[in-house]
């Protein structure tokens, strides 16, 4: 198991429009989708790197803050 699971490091995710996906993908040797929130404009989801999740997808317009800076998924 990955011993790097950054369990401290929350980010946020805003949702700029509705139907904005979070899509959770597994840790470990397979990844694979296994979680997808839906946000609608104005939400926002508050989440953390765990165990079971090792990545994150955003799909839709949002702005996401992490440690590496407020991120927009707009072009
Ligand atoms: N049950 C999931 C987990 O503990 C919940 C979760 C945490 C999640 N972070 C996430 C789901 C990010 C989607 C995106 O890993």
């Amino acid at each position: 198991m990955d011993t790097n699971q950054n369990h401290d490091d929350y980010f946020v995710i805003k949702a700029k429009e509705n139907g904005v996906q979070v899509i959770g993908l597994t840790r470990g040797q397979d990844t694979k989708f296994h979680h997808t929130e839906k946000l609608d404009k104005g939400e926002i989801m508050i989440a953390q790197f765990t165990a079971h999740t090792s990545a994150v997808k955003i799909r839709g317009k949002a702005v996401v803050m992490t440690k590496h800076g407020v991120m927009d998924t707009e072009v």
